[in-house]
């Protein structure tokens, strides 16, 4: 067996987790949503958090201009590797979001997916915040989707999910065990992640990091970045969040510079 190692959550999708994580992830990203927001808000469009480049790489193959951007060098090769495949063209920045430093300003700029609450504390999202307002042209519009989670049920725990690939290569995901903190808004999934061959055996254990937002708290963190929220809409009533609101996105715009 390989070893274990805790990483910086910047750092998750990283080695082993990279390959498990395309192969077992549950949610996929749904293109139109963000082609939508793109085409009504305008070009150049920046896609935060892009991974293996899922949806960028098919706004990309529709003409539109969309960079990337991602802090793990291991899911923009891949990402890479997908667009060569695809014959795709397509530019990819390796940074962190909240240290965010670019040549040009956007007038569309997105996460696809609640990657926003993998900011491990609300010091590091009032600074990608922050980052968006520094990279938004002064009439652009940035879409962050939230989610609130529920605790892993007890059941799921110690449960591997896992997938052959048919050719001797396994992954393999278990999530260990798990702490919430309601109060810093934060759930910790200890997890592990496995690659089986015939012949080897790696393991790579991750924390799990989600920092959750409320409408409140969020509201609030942009109050204090320099970012107005023009609305905040629960995905599953397409009406404005309640408190019970536990999918919600929030569409952002600069308010004045301070
Ligand atoms: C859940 S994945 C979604 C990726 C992509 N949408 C996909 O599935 O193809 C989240 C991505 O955000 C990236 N990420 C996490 N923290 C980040 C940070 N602080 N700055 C930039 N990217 C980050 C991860 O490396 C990962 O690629």
């Amino acid at each position: 067996m390989g070893h274990a190692v805790l990483v910086d959550p910047a750092d998750f999708y990283s080695g082993i987790v990279v390959d498990a994580y395309a192969r077992l992830k549950s949610n996929s990203f749904d293109a139109d949503r963000y082609r939508d927001f793109v085409v009504a808000h305008g070009e150049p469009a920046l896609e935060l958090g892009c991974g293996d480049g899922q949806p960028l790489l098919d706004l990309c193959a529709e003409g539109l201009e969309v960079e990337g951007v991602d802090s793990s060098a291991d899911m923009l090769e891949r990402c890479r590797e997908n667009a060569l495949r695809r014959g795709i063209q397509v530019r990819l920045h390796h940074q962190r979001v909240e240290d965010l430093h670019l040549e040009r300003r956007y007038e569309s700029i997105y996460f696809a997916g609640p990657t926003f609450t993998l900011l491990p504390d609300d010091r590091t999202a009032r600074r990608a915040l922050k980052a968006i307002w520094r990279h938004l042209v002064d009439d652009g519009r940035a879409l962050i989707p939230l989610w609130v989670p529920s605790p892993t049920p007890e059941e799921e725990l110690g449960v591997c999910r896992s997938d052959d690939d048919g050719l001797g290569v396994e992954v393999r995901y278990t999530p260990l065990s798990e702490k919430t903190d309601p109060v810093s808004r934060t759930r910790v999934t200890s997890s592990r992640y496995e690659r089986v061959t015939a012949t080897d055996h790696q393991v790579a254990e991750r924390e799990w990091i989600i920092h959750w937002q409320t409408p409140s708290s969020f509201r609030r963190a942009c109050a204090e970045s320099g970012l107005d929220v023009v609305e905040l809409i629960d995905d599953g009533t397409g009406s404005a969040v309640t408190d019970d609101s536990t999918e919600f996105t929030a569409t952002v715009c600069r308010g004045p510079e301070r």
